[in-house]
């Protein structure tokens, strides 16, 4: 172990600052430039040095391996165990496969075939909102129906307690958090404005959530949902007691902010594109009419609609929405030839190596084409994950995204606006921070 070279060094770490900079300047850019100094490269954020994992094999080793590469602590889990706590996203090895085994049923096949149509009512809910020629936030319109399609499939009782307020105060934790992880830990205890702003807006959803837990536990009837699931799961490893209120209110709030965050940055991101892209916007229109013939996409339909599953996968490699995340080192070992000690900080980024030259074929374009057969480059395609930690809605999250772009582009074209250029915004996922898009009725649709 000893004996094993340590990861190269990225160039350009300031005294102090190491590569906070460039990583504030722009995160995108500095990531891609990693992979020209190796497969694994240490970087320096402040005094904290992290390795970022930039080969597709490596990545894999890493995240199948969760007992050695543990989410135990790190820059990033700190910083979401705020919000969510030891919520499943956040949780260490050895809480894990309990929590998941929780949590897996409300996302089996069947049952997210029945989400299909309360999915859909919310697509329409927010579409049927849209005047002809208007102009919508992108981002704001796709969280909306993110969360109400959540809120109703796995946290029924939640949606009428989703005020303008839960949402702005989402919003305010989400436009803050990237500076939480960045920014010295003593930094988050100072009553600066805006930690003040954070902590304010963190304990109202809490408070939020928790009142719908209260309320849920004091009604006795039967609710089919995966709030249910978790208020009455029996742990038997911890002495047959169930989750407490806390243990239930971190799930239900790191769902929640996963699902909404996710899901609208992936629909966004495919509007965007797809207005880009007219001759695949014609090609979806087609497909959409044809396999649709005027009426709402269910889950039966899916299959059929090759196009779209080939956009919102290209859409997913382009602009993955968790386009970083990361892991530590719970013992001292060996990353492809060299010595990892225990306590370092590893990342993998789907962003990163969905952009490698060496594997995707002009890998900054638009080929929703690429994707034609199944027997795409799929191992390193991976905007959900890998391994035990894998997202446990990625049919959830598909099926939403697939639905609402099927439902959308039915009746709808997303125009893009002259000069309105998005932003790849860093957040807990990867936004286009400030698409603005003209919503225009297709005709005889
Ligand atoms: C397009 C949408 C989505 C994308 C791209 C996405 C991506 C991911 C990724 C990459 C991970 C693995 C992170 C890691 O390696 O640590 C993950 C985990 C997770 N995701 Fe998703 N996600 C999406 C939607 C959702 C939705 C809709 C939900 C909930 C309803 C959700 C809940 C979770 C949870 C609970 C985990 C943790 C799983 C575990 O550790 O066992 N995600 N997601």
């Amino acid at each position: 172990m000893i004996s094993l070279p340590s990861p190269a060094r990225a160039p350009g770490a300031l005294p102090l600052l190491g590569h906070a900079l460039p990583v504030l300047r722009d995160p995108f850019a500095f990531l891609a430039s990693l992979p020209a100094f190796g497969d694994l490269v240490e970087i320096r954020i402040g005094p904290t040095r992290a390795v970022v994992v930039c080969d597709p094999e490596l990545t894999r080793r890493v995240l199948q391996d969760d007992r050695t590469f543990d989410k135990s602590a790190g820059l990033l889990y700190s910083a979401l165990r705020e919000i969510g706590g030891d919520g499943l996203v956040t949780c260490p090895h050895d809480q894990h496969r309990l929590r998941r085994r929780v949590i897996q049923p409300a996302f089996g096949r069947e049952r997210v075939v029945v989400y299909a149509s309360v999915m859909n009512r919310h697509v329409d809910g927010v579409a049927d909102g849209w005047k002809d020629r208007q102009k919508l936030d992108v981002v704001e319109q796709m969280s909306k129906i993110a969360a109400d399609a959540t809120a109703d499939t796995l946290l029924s009782g939640l949606r009428p307690a989703l005020t303008r307020r839960t949402t702005a105060d989402l919003a305010t934790l989400l436009e803050l958090f990237p500076r939480r992880v960045l920014l010295p830990s003593a930094w988050r205890m100072l009553p600066t404005a805006d930690n003040l702003r954070y902590r304010a807006a963190r304990s109202r959803i809490r408070q939020t959530f928790g009142a719908v837990i209260a309320e849920r536990r004091a009604d006795h009837r039967a609710h089919d949902d995966l709030l249910s699931m978790l208020i009455e799961s029996r742990d038997a490893e911890r002495s047959g007691s169930s989750l407490n209120d806390t243990d239930v209110c971190d799930e239900a709030v790191a769902l929640f902010f996963a699902a909404v965050e996710n899901t609208s940055a992936a629909l966004a991101w495919t509007f965007h594109l797809l207005a880009q892209h007219p001759t695949v916007e014609r090609r979806l229109h087609a497909e959409v009419d044809s396999v649709l013939s005027g009426a709402r996409p269910s889950a039966d339909h899916l299959a059929r609609l090759d196009t779209v599953r080939r956009v919102v996968k290209e859409a997913l490699r382009l602009y993955p929405p968790t386009w970083l995340v990361g892991r530590v080192a719970v013992a001292d070992t060996e990353l492809g030839g060299h010595g990892i000690t225990k306590g370092t900080n590893l990342f993998y980024s789907p962003y990163l190596i969905h952009r490698r030259a060496d594997i995707y074929d002009f890998p900054e374009s638009f080929d929703p084409d690429r994707w034609e057969t199944e027997r795409g480059p799929t191992p390193s395609f991976i905007p959900f994950g890998v391994g035990p930690r894998r997202c446990v809605a990625e049919q959830f999250a598909l099926t939403l995204t697939m639905l609402a772009v099927a439902a959308i582009a039915s009746r709808w074209r997303l125009e893009s606006l002259p000069g309105c250029q998005p932003r790849r915004r860093m957040g807990v996922a990867l936004q286009p921070g400030g698409l603005h898009m003209r919503a225009v009725t297709r005709r005889g649709a």
